[in-house]
C-alpha cells in the first residue's frame, strides 16, 4: 500500500490527469483476477460471441425476442402468441376452451429458436419455433406429425430427462454436473473450458504462478478424431449410423457428411473440421475463402502438375468450389438451411444421397 501510495504521488507530481490514471493502475491488487483472455487474446475476444459461444439465452439477454417483441402464429386449431414485456418474454396458447401463458425461461440456438418452458415442474420443448428462413413462427423441426388434442400438449412436448439434460450439455456450460441438471450453475453457450479439458486447472495454475498443468493441444488431432470431437455435438458418423439418422435431415450432421465425401482422409489435417473453421470466430460467409482448402489437394485445371498438390484438377471452376461442390440444402420443410459436408460433383436429379 505504501509503495502504491508513493508511485501515486509520484504521478501525481506529473499532473492531474496522469494522477487519475496512475491511481487506478496503482490500485489494481499486485496479481489481478484473470482470464483465459489475459493471455489468450484472441481467442476470448471473439469465442463468446460465434453462436456456439451463446447457445442459448437466458430471459434478459433474449436478443432476438427483444427484436420481435410480438410474434403470432396459428396451427391445429390453436393460436400461439409471443410477447416481450421488460425482460421478460412469455408464451401463449390459445383455443376455444381457454390460454395457457408460461415465461420463456430458455430459448435454444441463435438465428433459429425453441423454446424451453416449465409446466408443473416438467421442462417441454415449445412445439413453435422462431426460423430465420420463414422470418416467424413455425411448427419445431422434429415436431410437424404431433396433433395436439389440448392447450397444453399444444404448448410443447414433454422432454424426458435424458433429452432435456443433453440439451443443456451440448448448448451450454456448467449445466450438468455428473449426468445430472444442475441449472444454478447454468452458463450459456460452449465456454472455454467446454472444449479445452483441464483448463480451468491450468487457469488456476497460471493465477499462482505456477506453469505446471497445460491443456492438451486441440490442434493436433488427426482429421477423424476432429470430426469425433466436434461430433460429441454435431454428431459423429457413428451416431448418425446407429440411430439410422438417414434422409434429408441428416445434412445438418457435417462430420457424417464429411466423411461420406472421396475427399476425406482420415489422418490427412487438409480436410479436417478447423482446416476451414476457426471455432473460435463466426463461420466464414465467404465462399471463395474456402478455395484455398481444396486448392490444398487439388491443382489447379491450367497448373502444370505440382508434386505437393496432387488431386485432380475441376474441369470447369477455378474458383468459389464450395458454391458447386458443397451445395445448400434446406431441411424438409424448408425451415432451416445447411450447407453440405458431402463434397462431391452434384448431379441433376441425383435425389439425396445419404
Ligand atoms: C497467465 C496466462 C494464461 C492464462 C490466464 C491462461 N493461459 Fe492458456 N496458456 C498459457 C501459456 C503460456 C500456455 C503454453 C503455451 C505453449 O506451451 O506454447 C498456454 C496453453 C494453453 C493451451 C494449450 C495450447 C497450446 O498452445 O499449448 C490451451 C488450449 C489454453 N492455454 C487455453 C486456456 C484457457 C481456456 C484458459 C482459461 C480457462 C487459459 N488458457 C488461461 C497462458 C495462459
Ligand atoms: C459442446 C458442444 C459443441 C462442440 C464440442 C462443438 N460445437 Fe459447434 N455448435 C454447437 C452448437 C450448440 C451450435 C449451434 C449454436 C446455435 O445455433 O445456437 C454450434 C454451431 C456451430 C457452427 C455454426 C455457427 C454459425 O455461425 O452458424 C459451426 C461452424 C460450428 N459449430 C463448428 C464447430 C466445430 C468446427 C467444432 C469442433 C472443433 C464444434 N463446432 C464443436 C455445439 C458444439
Ligand atoms: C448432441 C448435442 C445437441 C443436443 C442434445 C441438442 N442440440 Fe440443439 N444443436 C446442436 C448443434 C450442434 C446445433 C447446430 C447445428 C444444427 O442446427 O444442427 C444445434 C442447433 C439447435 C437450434 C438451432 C436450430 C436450427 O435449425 O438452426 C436449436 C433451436 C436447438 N439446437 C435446440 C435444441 C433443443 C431444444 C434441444 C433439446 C431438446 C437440443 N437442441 C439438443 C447440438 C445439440
Ligand atoms: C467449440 C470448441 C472450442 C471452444 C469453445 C474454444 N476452443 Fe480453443 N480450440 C478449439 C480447437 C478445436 C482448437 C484447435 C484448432 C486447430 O485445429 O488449429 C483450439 C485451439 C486453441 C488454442 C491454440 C492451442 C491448441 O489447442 O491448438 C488456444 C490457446 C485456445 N484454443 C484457447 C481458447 C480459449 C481461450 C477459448 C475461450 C475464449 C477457446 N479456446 C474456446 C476448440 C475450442
Ligand atoms: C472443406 C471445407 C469445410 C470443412 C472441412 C468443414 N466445413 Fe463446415 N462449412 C463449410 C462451408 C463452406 C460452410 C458454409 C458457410 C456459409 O456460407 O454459411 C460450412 C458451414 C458449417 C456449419 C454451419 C451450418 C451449415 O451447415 O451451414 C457447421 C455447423 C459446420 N460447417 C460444421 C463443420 C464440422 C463439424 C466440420 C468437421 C466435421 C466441418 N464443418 C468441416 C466448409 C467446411
Ligand atoms: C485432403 C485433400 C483434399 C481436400 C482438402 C479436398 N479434396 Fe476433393 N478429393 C480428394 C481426393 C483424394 C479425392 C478422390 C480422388 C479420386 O477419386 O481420384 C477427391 C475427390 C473430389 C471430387 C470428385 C468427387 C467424386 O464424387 O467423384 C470433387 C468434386 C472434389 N474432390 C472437390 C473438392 C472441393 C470442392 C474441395 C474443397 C471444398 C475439396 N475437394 C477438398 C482430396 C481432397
Ligand atoms: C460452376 C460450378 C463449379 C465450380 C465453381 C467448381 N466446380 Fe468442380 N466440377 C463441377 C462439375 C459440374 C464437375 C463435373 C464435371 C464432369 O464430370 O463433367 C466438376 C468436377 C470436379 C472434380 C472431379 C474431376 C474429375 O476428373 O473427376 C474436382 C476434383 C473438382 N470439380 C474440384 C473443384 C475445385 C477444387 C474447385 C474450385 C477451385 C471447383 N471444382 C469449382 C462444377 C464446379
Amino acid at each position: 500500500v505504501a509503495r502504491t501510495e508513493r508511485n501515486v504521488a509520484r504521478c501525481a507530481a506529473k499532473g492531474a490527469l496522469l494522477a487519475a490514471v496512475c491511481g487506478f493502475l496503482h490500485a489494481a491488487p499486485p496479481r489481478a483476477k484473470m482470464t483465459c483472455g489475459t493471455c489468450h487474446m484472441r481467442e476470448a475476444a471473439t469465442s463468446p460471441k460465434t453462436e456456439m459461444g451463446i447457445g442459448l439465452e437466458l430471459p434478459a439477454d433474449q436478443a432476438l425476442l427483444q427484436a420481435h417483441p410480438h410474434l403470432s402464429f396459428q396451427a391445429g386449431g390453436f393460436s400461439y402468441q409471443i410477447d416481450r414485456k421488460g425482460e421478460q418474454s412469455t408464451y401463449t396458447v390459445r383455443d376455444a376452451s381457454g390460454t395457457l401463458t408460461l415465461p420463456i425461461r430458455y430459448a435454444f440456438g441463435v438465428s433459429n429458436q425453441t423454446f424451453v418452458l416449465e409446466y408443473e415442474g416438467k421442462l417441454y420443448e415449445s412445439l413453435v419455433s422462431y426460423y430465420q428462413n420463414v422470418g416467424g413462427l413455425a411448427i419445431t423441426v422434429g415436431d410437424e406429425r404431433l396433433r395436439p388434442r389440448n392447450l397444453v400438449d399444444a404448448m410443447g412436448r414433454q422432454t424426458s430427462r435424458q433429452e432435456i439434460t443433453a440439451c443443456f450439455d451440448c448448448h451450454g456450460t456448467g449445466g450438468v454436473k455428473e449426468g445430472k441438471l444442475a441449472l444454478d450453475s447454468l452458463q450459456p453457450g460452449v465456454t472455454c473450458g467446454h472444449c479445452h479439458k483441464g483448463a480451468e486447472a491450468h487457469l488456476a495454475a497460471m493465477q499462482a504462478g505456477q506453469t505446471a498443468a497445460t491443456p492438451e493441444k486441440l490442434g493436433r488431432m488427426r482429421a477423424e478424431d476432429m470430426s469425433n470431437f466436434c461430433g460429441q455435438c454435431h454428431r459423429t458418423w457413428e451416431s448418425v449410423v446407429q440411430h439410422g439418422l438417414f434422409g434429408p435431415n441428416n445434412v445438418r450432421f457435417q462430420p457424417y457428411r464429411l466423411a461420406e465425401s472421396k475427399c476425406f482422409l482420415g489422418n490427412d489435417p487438409r480436410i479436417r473440421c478447423t482446416a476451414c473453421h476457426d471455432p473460435h470466430v463466426q463461420v466464414v460467409r465467404e465462399a471463395s475463402a474456402y478455395d484455398h482448402v481444396c486448392l490444398g489437394c487439388h491443382r489447379q485445371r491450367n497448373s502444370p502438375a505440382a508434386v505437393a498438390v496432387r488431386e485432380k484438377p475441376c474441369p470447369l471452376g477455378e474458383k468459389q468450389c464450395v458454391t458447386c461442390h458443397m451445395p445448400k440444402a434446406d431441411l424438409p420443410g424448408g425451415v432451416s438451411t445447411f450447407t453440405d459436408h458431402y463434397i462431391r460433383v452434384v448431379r441433376e436429379g441425383e435425389g439425396y444421397p445419404d
